[in-house]
């Protein structure tokens, strides 16, 4: 089952399955930032949720713990945004404008199937990819806070 918790960013310990509630960005940003250290070569991850609900946010942090010092941006209007995280590559897309019969379309194989870890919004276009190995990021508004869902889909 999952657990609710309080978001305690001493003592996350994200397993296969759990619920954590940010109350702020910052929070968001740190829950990102221990779940990148549980990122492998090779990893995608899904992150849903709505307009606003703070996928970026999230992908935030993680960019930060690859050691980046540039902040990572909505990339509503970029495909895709590149970073460096120690041997490999972390790539940041986004799908929004995307329509799933084109998704397809535009190599995006490239970056999910490589040794590199790609961070994906609107991961609902991904049609077809549901199977595939990835995490999932589930983002929802609470008054103000989110609550955020992780798990491992084998
Ligand atoms: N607990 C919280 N966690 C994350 N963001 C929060 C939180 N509370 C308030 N916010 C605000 O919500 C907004 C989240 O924006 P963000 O760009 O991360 O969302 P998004 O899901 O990437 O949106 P889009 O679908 O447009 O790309 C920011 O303005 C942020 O300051
Ligand atoms: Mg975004």
């Amino acid at each position: 089952m999952a657990k609710n918790r309080e978001l305690n960013t001493q003592d996350i310990n994200i397993s296969k399955k759990n619920i954590f509630i940010t109350k702020t960005p910052q929070e968001t940003r740190n829950l990102g930032k221990k779940f990148a250290s549980m990122l492998k070569s090779g990893d995608i991850v899904f992150l849903k949720g709505d307009l606003g609900s703070g996928k970026t946010t999230f992908t935030q942090g993680v960019v930060k713990a690859f050691g980046n010092k540039g902040f990572a941006r909505s990339s509503s209007f970029i495909l895709v945004n590149e970073y460096n995280a120690n041997n490999l590559k972390l790539f940041h897309l986004d799908l929004y404008r995307l329509k799933p019969s084109t998704v397809w379309n535009i190599g995006i194989e490239e970056y999910l199937y490589s040794k590199n870890i790609s961070l994906i919004e609107w991961a609902d276009r991904l049609v077809g990819a549901e199977n595939d190995n990835h995490w999932n990021v589930e983002i929802n508004d609470i008054g103000s806070e989110r609550k955020i869902k992780i798990e491992k889909k084998k």
